[in-house]
């Protein structure tokens, strides 16, 4: 690309003139400044220079033998438009002025110049090329995060083979095709909900509009509600200016009300009335705004069970839960783990710059595990072992202890009762279990261990004495 040419230290300036004194002198003028400066008597002989090199500015005369000042100018433009053009003017060539400032030349010098108003014009040129080169710069930056934002918002990147996956992704593809209709999000913590909103609007029409997330229950309602419809200056006290709301900044895109369930009952009501007339009010406002964005919300609560309890409106409900996409909990999909976790080892092998597997063992454990973090807790873990361990094969010591040694529950205790032990064996076998971990966690360190528990050394050792056959390091 020509802007991967430009030096941002020294600029490169062409003069194209016939009149060799002309050439000279401007050479002169400009040559202190640190500029690299170069000549040509023609049109023609220009091209040939301008071919090889990148030039920041060309000053060319209106007026050449072979190829005229316009014809060269149409050419320097087609093919370097970046290169900035000052056009060397003699009195009354005002028409021809005119035409070369249609075709893209950038200003105008009259022959008899002095070398200030040489210096100011070209200084001006090159400096107004910079911001141009960086506003450029800024623009591709832009696309290139928009590129890699989208491309982590597609469905490539939300992984899952399971029935009940396939059935949100069918979900998703409907929303997405239909670009309107509102969506509620249902899942637990961590099942997905925040990519699942993005991957619809990334994917959809409104993708080139904002994409904005308010999380319902990390503010206390009246914050909420000016951060939702924003505020006229003095519409409170500390209202020292006017503030635009959520709603109007997502425009055309998308605006994401995660944790729902969380808004007061108050807040709901406005929410309600903003979703059926498509237009709010800022906080102490009386122009209503108008809002086109697409509502997507989300909420790992029981909706239904406030609605009984009075803590969420129905008609709200019915509002937002026009399509309800229900994200299943990872102990539900556990077939899908092992996908998971090449995926993310993968990510991670890409961004750290070293390759990681993981053992069948190892995989084995993280598909016992019960995951009640769901998606985010195992990537959280993979993430950890990432830069914990030297290996490049993941085995099963390598993963954090809570997974290797699940916790005695009475629920897995309970599980065994059908196989015919009585309650007393069954809360040895939870005895000796936490014993053994607690053991293990302090190290076999019995008086520390005794300490942490609560109970007397003797008690302890009685209990070791006990269950010595099965207490082992
Ligand atoms: N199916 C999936 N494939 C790949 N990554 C996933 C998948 N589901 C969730 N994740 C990842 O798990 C993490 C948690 O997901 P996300 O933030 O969307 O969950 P959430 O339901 O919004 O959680 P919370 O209710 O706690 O806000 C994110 O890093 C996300 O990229
Ligand atoms: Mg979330």
């Amino acid at each position: 690309m020509i802007f991967g040419l430009i030096k941002e230290d020294m600029s490169n300036i062409l003069i194209v003139d016939d009149d060799s004194g002309i050439r000279k002198g401007i050479k002169l003028a400009l040559i202190k400044d640190g500029y690299i400066i170069e000549e040509a008597k023609t049109g023609p002989e220009a091209l040939n220079i301008i071919s090889k090199k990148y030039f920041n500015l060309i000053i060319s005369d209106l007026r050449l033998p072979g190829l005229d000042g316009i014809a060269l100018l149409e050419k320097i433009k087609d093919n370097h438009p970046s290169t900035i053009v000052i056009m060397i003017t003699a009195y009354g060539t005002l028409e021809t002025a005119m035409e070369a400032g249609k075709k893209g030349a950038y200003d105008f010098i009259e022959k008899n110049f002095t070398i200030e108003e040489l210096k100011f014009k070209v200084n001006k040129a090159l400096e107004s090329q910079k911001i141009q080169n960086e506003n450029i710069r800024l623009r591709e930056d832009k696309k290139y995060l928009q590129n890699q934002l989208e491309g982590k918002y597609n469905f490539n990147n939300m992984i899952g083979d399971h029935p009940s996956m396939r059935r949100v992704f069918n979900l998703m593809e409907k929303v997405i095709e239909d670009g309107e209709v509102t969506v509620l999000i249902r899942g637990e913590s961590g099942t997905g909900k925040e990519i699942a909103a993005r991957t619809i609007h990334y994917q959809g029409y409104r993708k080139n509009r904002p994409f904005i997330a308010v999380d319902c229950a990390s503010l206390p309602a009246n914050l909420l509600e000016s951060e939702l419809f924003g505020h006229e200056k003095g519409a409170f006290t500390d209202a020292h200016s006017q503030k635009l709301g959520k709603f109007e900044i997502a425009s055309e895109g998308t605006i994401f009300l995660d944790e729902i369930g969380d808004m007061s009952i108050e807040l709901q009501a406005k929410l309600l009335r903003t979703l059926q007339e498509r237009e709010f009010y800022r906080l102490g406002g009386t122009k209503p705004v108008k809002f086109k964005a697409r509502v997507i919300s989300a909420t790992s609560t029981n909706i239904e069970k406030d609605i009984i309890e009075n803590k969420f409106r129905q008609d709200l409900y019915y509002r937002l839960n026009v399509i309800s996409i229900p994200l299943p909990p990872l102990r539900e999909k556990k077939e899908d783990i092992p996908s998971l976790v090449s995926y993310f080892l993968n990510i991670l092998s890409l961004e750290k710059g070293k390759n990681m597997t993981i053992t069948k063992n190892a995989l084995d454990i993280l598909q016992k595990h019960d995951w009640p973090g769901n998606v985010r807790e195992l990537k959280n873990v993979i993430e950890q072992v990432f830069v914990l361990t030297d290996k490049n094969n993941i085995m099963p010591e390598d993963l954090p202890d809570y997974i290797i040694f699940p916790k005695a529950s009475s629920w897995n205790y309970f599980n065994s009762i059908e196989e015919g032990k009585n309650y007393k064996t069954i809360i040895k076998e939870i005895e000796k279990d936490l014993i053994g971990q607690y053991l293990k966690k302090y190290d076999y360190n019995i008086s520390l261990t005794a300490k942490t528990m609560g109970v007397s050394r003797e008690m302890l050792h009685k209990k070791l004495k006990e269950y010595k056959e099965q207490i082992k390091r």
